[in-house]
């Protein structure tokens, strides 16, 4: 059997519907794992969601994905912007991974243009809100499709 797609979510992103919902919009995280629960299905793939608060959480699973996934999709949200722990723990993981924002990282504050974690990322998706998160399990499925030859 196929090891499961990790989708992993960092910190507030438990808050969604409520935080800011101008900027995040009014979808919550249990209707954006339905979202990608669904997209995985198309696709053919199992998935592990999560949502942590906490940095060394967020390394440890990242850690277990090295061997426990398929792939990777992460919203690391703040971690985005300031964790170098967070970067390396990706580097450290031969698995196709897509970083996903909610918002246009690129459109906001000047601190939220750089993200550590996108060193790592295979692709980066900002700015579609909820959408994002079907757009990036399908493009991390066509890489892990394409690694399968
Ligand atoms: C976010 C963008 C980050 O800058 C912010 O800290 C978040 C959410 C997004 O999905 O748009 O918490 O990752």
């Amino acid at each position: 059997m196929t090891a499961p797609l990790f989708i992993l979510n960092g910190p507030n992103l438990n808050l969604l519907g409520t935080r800011q919902p101008e900027i995040y919009g009014a979808q919550t995280l249990a209707d954006i794992e339905k979202i990608c629960r669904e997209t995985a299905k198309t696709v053919g793939l199992d998935v592990y969601f999560m949502q942590t608060n906490h940095e060394g959480e967020l390394v440890d699973v990242i850690q277990r994905a090295r061997t426990d996934a398929c792939g990777v999709v992460i919203n690391p949200a703040a971690y985005s912007h300031t964790s170098v722990a967070v970067l390396d723990a990706l580097l450290a993981c031969d698995l196709p991974i897509v970083e996903v924002h909610l918002s246009n990282i690129h459109k906001r504050d000047d601190f939220r243009r750089r993200s550590f974690v996108s060193q790592a990322a295979d692709a980066v998706i900002c700015g579609c809100g909820a959408y994002g998160y079907e757009l990036a399990v399908r493009a991390v499925s066509r890489l892990i499709a394409a690694r399968q030859g």
